[in-house]
Formats: structure tokens, C-alpha cells, sequence
């Protein structure tokens, strides 16, 4: 039977978001209903409701999530009622060629969520990023849920639904970060932060934090950066060439998204090395490079989408490490707030210490 829940909506372009009853349909086939229990705010979430990605309103926001699963669909068979699972916006196909070339983190046939929950007058939802888990309870296909161990605090396994793994995966899975490694990380964000947890995970023998403010510098330390620049005082590109024996770094990770960030990652890799740009940029911006810098410095620029997860091998190993002591998974949840607060969540984003703010539910 359909279900009555309350959920976060964005009404309409920049109008403010609010609570309201929304209906969850029962599962149909390859579908899981899933009581959410904590879901992270994430800047795509503002995006949503700016209007900044579509204009598919009213939207169903919340998409960094973690919860248990009360039904399924016909034909579920990797997930049940009772398992305690983190939500992904990546359910692979494993039918495209994408995944048949074994690059299923490019797959092009992800199969999200239909667009099947309503408001109370049959307005049909658009759920972010084929989630919408600021609710009590949503309705996703099974592929989006996977399995973790259940001793995790829901707001930490959240977080593994978008911008921390984003980050770690920029590090382990797009940058292949190895034991004894040099790596940079620009701009040190919750992305950027993860980034550095994640090079420091993977036994970088130095990661390098930089970023304009010195209190993202101090957080970044805390999650493992070993040496930190302030780019509004110190050139990045030459403090790294130092910090690196006047190389460059192994691997820098680009976590702005500005063209000026994008040309100091550009530059501040060593020849042969790895640029992961992770920061998204605007359509507008543009950048120059002399031609013989971009052939003679060899090397590859790698975007890095998602982290370039496969969240059934990635959400379980992470959420491993963090309860054995080994990433501090928790350092990233800021603060727990209500359903009711995300608007002001949304506020104090840009406030410079809030890493994540985490509804719990
Ligand atoms: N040089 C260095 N750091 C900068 C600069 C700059 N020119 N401009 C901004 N920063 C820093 C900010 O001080 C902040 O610490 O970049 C960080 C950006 O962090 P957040 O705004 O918290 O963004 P975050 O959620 O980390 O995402 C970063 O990754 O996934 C993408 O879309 C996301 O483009 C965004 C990026
Ligand atoms: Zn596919
Ligand atoms: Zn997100």
C-alpha cells in the first residue's frame, strides 16, 4: 500500500524548500522502499533548488543517504527487507558498453529511480539525482542500495552517498594513488578533505593541502595533509615543486573547479604524473594552455566522476575501515540537524566550517 511520509521538496526556482506529505508507492519490480535513517546535505542539493541543473520542479531533494530497507520489489534479490544499506546514484546496468569494457563507473544506462512518488495531489516528484532521501522513507531501484555492515552511525554511512566518496575515489580509484606517492590536493572543501583522507589512506608518502583559507588548511591537516599552502599568499604551483624536490607531485587533485585552480593542477604535476580534476566547472570558463606545455609535460588530466566508485566494492571496504579505526569517516559530519532545517543547512554551506551538515531522521 502507498504510504504517506513527510520529505524536504524545492518548490519552484530558488523558492525556499519545505516539509510536506509525500506519497511512496510500493516497490514494483527491481524497486526497494527504504526508511531513510540520515541524509547528507550536498551542494547539488542547492543546485537543485536554484534551479542550477534542471527545471523538473517540484524536487524530492536529498540524495547522500543511508537507511534500512522495509520492501522490495519482484525479482530483488541482492537486498531485503531489514538490511541496512547506503544509497548510490550509480546503479550500474551491466549491459552497456560501458560495463561491458569493464569501465561500469562510465556507465551510460544507470538505472535510477522512476519518477514515481507523488505529493498528496498527485503531483509527480522529480527525486535528486533519482534519490530524493530527505524523507522518511524513499523509493529507489535496489540497484542504488547496497549492503554495509550495520554497526555504522547512519549519518557517517550517508555520507558515502556523494561528496566523500567523490573525493576518496578521486584519490584511490581515479588517481590510483600508491605507497610512497607525492599528492596535492587544491582546494580543501568536504571534497577536497576526503581527497586528502583518501591520498592519506592509500600511503601517500606526502599530500600537500592547498587552499585560500587558513582554517580549511588546519581541517585538512587534520584528515592527513602533511605539508599545507595558502594560495592566496604563496604561488601553489612553486611550493609543491619544493615540496617535491622541484618535481611536482605525483598525483594533484584539482577540487575547485576554477580555471585558475585547473592551470595550477596543470602545472604543479610532475612530468609524467596525474591531474584528477573533481571540481566541476561552469560552462562559460575556458582555459589556455601553450600547446608545447600540454604535450611536453606528458602525463595524463583525468576527470573523475563519483570517484569513480563501484559502490558494492567501495561503500563496504570504507565503512570497514572507518570501524576499524583507519579513516575517520566520522570528522566529516559538522553537525546533525532536522528535516526541518535544511534550508538552513543550505545558509550555512558557505559558511567555511561546516564540512557536512547531516539530517537525521
Ligand atoms: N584556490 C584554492 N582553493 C580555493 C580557491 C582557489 N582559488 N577558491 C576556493 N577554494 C577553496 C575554498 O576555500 C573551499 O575550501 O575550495 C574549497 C571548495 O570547497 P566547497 O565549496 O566546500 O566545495 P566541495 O563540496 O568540497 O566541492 C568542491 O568538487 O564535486 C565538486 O561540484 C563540486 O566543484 C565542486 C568541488
Ligand atoms: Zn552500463
Ligand atoms: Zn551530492
Amino acid at each position: 500500500m502507498a504510504q504517506e511520509v513527510r520529505g524536504v521538496i524545492a518548490p519552484g526556482r530558488n523558492e525556499p524548500v519545505r516539509v510536506e506529505t509525500i506519497i511512496v508507492p510500493d516497490p514494483g519490480p527491481g524497486e526497494a522502499v527504504v526508511q531513510i535513517q540520515a541524509c547528507g546535505v550536498c551542494h547539488t542539493d542547492l543546485h537543485y533548488k536554484q534551479g542550477g541543473i534542471n527545471d523538473e520542479f517540484p524536487f524530492l531533494l536529498g540524495h547522500e543517504a543511508a537507511g534500512v530497507v522495509e520492501s522490495v520489489g519482484a525479482g530483488v534479490t541482492d537486498v531485503a527487507p531489514g538490511d541496512f544499506v547506503v544509497l548510490n546514484w550509480r546503479a550500474v546496468c551491466g549491459q552497456c558498453r560501458a560495463c561491458l569494457r569493464g569501465r561500469p563507473w562510465y556507465c551510460f544506462d544507470t538505472h535510477n529511480a522512476k519518477q514515481r512518488m507523488t505529493l498528496t495531489d498527485g503531483t509527480e516528484l522529480s527525486p535528486a539525482l533519482g534519490i530524493g532521501a530527505f524523507a522518511e522513507k524513499t523509493l529507489v531501484a535496489a540497484g542504488q542500495c547496497t549492503k554495509v555492515d550495520p554497526s555504522v552511525a547512519p549519518q557517517v554511512a550517508g555520507l558515502l552517498g556523494c561528496g566523500v566518496m567523490a573525493g576518496i575515489g578521486a584519490a584511490i580509484n581515479t588517481g590510483n594513488v600508491g605507497r610512497g606517492d607525492t599528492v596535492a590536493v587544491i582546494g580543501c572543501g568536504g571534497v577536497g578533505d576526503a581527497a586528502v583522507a583518501g591520498a592519506s589512506l592509500a600511503g601517500a608518502a606526502k599530500v600537500i593541502a592547498v587552499d585560500i583559507d587558513d582554517r580549511k588548511l588546519e581541517t585538512a591537516r587534520s584528515m592527513g595533509a602533511t605539508h599545507t599552502v595558502n594560495s592566496r599568499s604563496t604561488d601553489p604551483v612553486e611550493a609543491i615543486r619544493e615540496l617535491t624536490g622541484g618535481f611536482g607531485a605525483d598525483v594533484v587533485i584539482e577540487a575547485v573547479g576554477r580555471p585558475e585552480t585547473y592551470r595550477q593542477a596543470f602545472y604543479a604535476r610532475d612530468l609524467a604524473g596525474t591531474v584528477v580534476l573533481v571540481g566541476v566547472p561552469t560552462p562559460e570558463m575556458k582555459l589556455e594552455l601553450p600547446l608545447l606545455d600540454v604535450f611536453g609535460r606528458g602525463g595524463s588530466l583525468k576527470s573523475s566522476w563519483y570517484g569513480d566508485c563501484l559502490p558494492s566494492r567501495d561503500f563496504p571496504m570504507l565503512i570497514d575501515l572507518h570501524l576499524q579505526g583507519r579513516l575517520d569517516l566520522g570528522a566529516f559530519v559538522t553537525e546533525t540537524i532536522e528535516l526541518t532545517d535544511v534550508e538552513k543547512a543550505f545558509e550555512r554551506m558557505h559558511d567555511g566550517d561546516v564540512l557536512r551538515s547531516v539530517v537525521v531522521l
